[in-house]
Order: C-alpha cells, then sequence, then structure tokens
C-alpha cells in the first residue's frame, strides 16, 4: 500500500495520538484492500451520547491529544444542553455528557450537535468525506453527490486527525453504480424502511410514482441505512448521480406501508434532525390548535436559532422543540411507553436502545394525533 511520505510522518510520530490515529487508518484500509489514503474535506464524528458510550469512552476521548486538522462536526449527544432538565435527566448524566463534549471540542471538533451537518456546512458534489452518522452518509451520497464511506465514531476521529481515510468503496467511481432497479409507490418512509430488510449493502435505483420532497428522500435514506446498512441510492430524474451509470436489470416494486400501533404517550418527530422547513410544515399542520399529548420535536441549535419565530409558535402550543440531541439517543424518552414516530430510523432504533413501544404514521397522522 502506497503512502506519501508526510503519511508515513505521521504513523512514526511521538504523538500517540497521531500515530495511533494513523495505524487505524493504514489497518482499515489493509482490510478493504485500498491502495492509497486520500485527503478528506470534512469529517462527522458520531457516537457521542454518554448514554451510548459510557465511562470507556468517556476516558477513551479524554485521552486523546491532538488537533483535528479538517473541518470536523459532531452527531447528537444525549440531552439538550440548555433544557436538560425540562427532559428528565439527572445531574449525574448531564455532568458526564459534558465532559465528553468538552473533549471532543478540546480536539477542535466544532460542536454543531446534530445529524444533519449538511444543512450548516454542505459539501460539495465529488468532495471526499469520512462520516459516521448512517442517515447523513447516505444523504451525502445520494443527493450532495460526496463521497463516503460509512465510517464508525473511531475510525472517524481517526481521520479527523489524521485528514485521511483510505480509498475504496465509495470514494471511486465504479463502485457508486445502483445494483437494483426499484418501483417505489406509498408512504416514503416506511419503503425506506421496507426495502432495508431485502437490500442489505445494494445500491438501489428508486423510481418514485409520484414527486417527493427533501425531507422526504431525508427519511427515506436514513431508513434505508438503519434496515439495510444501505449508504447510497439513485433517484430517477433527482439524485445527481442518477444517469452516470447503466440502469441494472435486475427490477422489484415496493408499497411503503407499516403498520405499527400503539396509543403514544409522546410524538417525537426530527429523525433526521428537522430542516427550517420542515418545522414550517409542522407549524402549518397543527393551525393553531393547542396540542393534547406530549409532541417533541428535535432539531440543531443552527436551525432552533434561524427558526426562532416559527419555534416560539409552537412552542405556545404545547410543543417542545429540543435540540443537541434525538429520542434514539436519549435516555429521556425512556420513561415513555409508546412513542409515535415518522421515522423508519427512530422504528427500528427506539424498541432496541430506548425499550419503548413504537407507532409509526407519516408527518400529518403523527400531528392529527397530538391535536386530536
Ligand atoms: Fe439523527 Fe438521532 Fe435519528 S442522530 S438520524 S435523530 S437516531
Amino acid at each position: 500500500m502506497y503512502l506519501s511520505k508526510e503519511e508515513e510522518k505521521m504513523l512514526e510520530s511521538e504523538n500517540e495520538t497521531v500515530a495511533k490515529s494513523m495505524e487505524i487508518i493504514v489497518a482499515l484500509a489493509k482490510i478493504f484492500g485500498a491502495e492509497k489514503l486520500i485527503k478528506v474535506s470534512s469529517v462527522h464524528i458520531s457516537g457521542v451520547s454518554y448514554q451510548n458510550i459510557g465511562d470507556e469512552g468517556l476516558e477513551w476521548l479524554e485521552s486523546l491529544n491532538s488537533k483535528v486538522v479538517v473541518k470536523t462536526t459532531v452527531n447528537p449527544a444525549g440531552m439538550d444542553t440548555v433544557r436538560w432538565k425540562e427532559m428528565g435527566i439527572d445531574k449525574d448524566f448531564y455532568e458526564k455528557q459534558m465532559r465528553i463534549l468538552r473533549a471532543i471540542e478540546k480536539i477542535g471538533a466544532e460542536l454543531i450537535l446534530t445529524c444533519t451537518p449538511y444543512y450548516l456546512n454542505r459539501p460539495k458534489f465529488g468532495d471526499h468525506l469520512a462520516w459516521a452518522e448512517s442517515s447523513a452518509v447516505v444523504y451525502a451520497n445520494s443527493l450532495i453527490g460526496a463521497r463516503t464511506n460509512r465510517e464508525s465514531g473511531i475510525s472517524a476521529i481517526a481521520s479527523a486527525i489524521t485528514g485521511r481515510t483510505p480509498y475504496y468503496g465509495l470514494h471511486i467511481t465504479e463502485n457508486r453504480a445502483p445494483t437494483i432497479v426499484v418501483k417505489i409507490k406509498g408512504d416514503i418512509s416506511a419503503a425506506g424502511y421496507m426495502l432495508g430488510f431485502q437490500l442489505e449493502r445494494e445500491i438501489p435505483y428508486c423510481v418514485f410514482d409520484r414527486s417527493v420532497s427533501e425531507a422526504e428522500l431525508k427519511l427515506f435514506g436514513a431508513a434505508l441505512a438503519a434496515t439495510g446498512n444501505v449508504t447510497m441510492f439513485h433517484a430517477e430524474g433527482i439524485t445527481p448521480e442518477w444517469k452516470l451509470f447503466e440502469k441494472p436489470k435486475e427490477r422489484i416494486e415496493i408499497y411503503g406501508k407499516v403498520s405499527r400501533d400503539c396509543e403514544p404517550d409522546l410524538i417525537a418527530l426530527g429523525c433526521p434532525h428537522l430542516s427550517k422547513n420542515e418545522l414550517e410544515t409542522i407549524l402549518k399542520l397543527v393551525k393553531g390548535r393547542k396540542v393534547k399529548k406530549e409532541v417533541w420535536l428535535f432539531t440543531s441549535r443552527k436551525v432552533f436559532d434561524e427558526s426562532r419565530e416559527v419555534v416560539e409558535k409552537l412552542e405556545k402550543l404545547g410543543i417542545k422543540v429540543f435540540c443537541d440531541t434525538c429520542m434514539v439517543v436519549s435516555p429521556a424518552t425512556e420513561k415513555f411507553e409508546c412513542v409515535m414516530v415518522n421515522s423508519g430510523k427512530a422504528l427500528t432504533y427506539l424498541p432496541k436502545l430506548r425499550g419503548v413501544d413504537v407507532a409509526f404514521g407519516n408527518l400529518k397522522e403523527c400531528i392529527e394525533k397530538a391535536i386530536e
């Protein structure tokens, strides 16, 4: 495997964090048969909730002793860093979570605490990235045409410290070709959830039977990544690389519908985090009526700040808008029995990670449930 002089120097660095990071990148390159490393233009780190990484993860992060060399952003944490008490988070959890965040900040990463980094810092078509949030990976590859494999929290940090990632997988043009054509009808998010079970690691070429919004494609990709480890899809007439490759011969059809019901005591929206547009759509759907159930929305602090007026109106109607965290990575949702979502990713992980029952509906159905 070829290493440049600079890369060899990092491997032999006296700084243990730099040397270890380069060792991780080189080991991954060998596992995946990469012949060289490439520079990345940004890194997105996941796995920063104290709920998920515990004391061991915290101590490892605190032991890091170097700075990131590329723009590095960070996924949601286990709580809203301002309104954590309102979420029912205890002091001990708060303090441990803040130590994690301080350790990550110390290496130079930006604490944007969102799984939608592309709303804050949109990569360009063709950019090479090392991103570690599955929903952001599928979004960047599919909707933007940037190039990233699905990194782990650790390999993303190693890329942030070295500025490199192994050149394999979706960094290489021919590996981005679709492998199967899928005709899609029905609910888009549900279709992503169902399709993932059938398409382990494939790249679907999707043909939708109607026009679909960016928000729907975001939900679709997140669900596909959750159930099928899918890292990229093409959407005919929509995504930037749909015309680039030959259409695969294999074809299937799917009708998106998920029947999962229970009587929700929480309606949680924003998996992936909501955009300004989606917050406005929710406000419109509520039509000024007071909500009768607990409704939590999740977004980034940046979008929250940019949507102050909408957020204030939503809060007046009894809806809580939280930042920095989400229904899956925060322990706050564990106190509920049944959580209603419109996200196939949340549907996958809420029962597994938070031990709650889940009801599924589209955005309109979720809002209707909140005000009925
Ligand atoms: Fe984002 Fe949490 Fe869903 S990190 S994609 S809102 S599980």
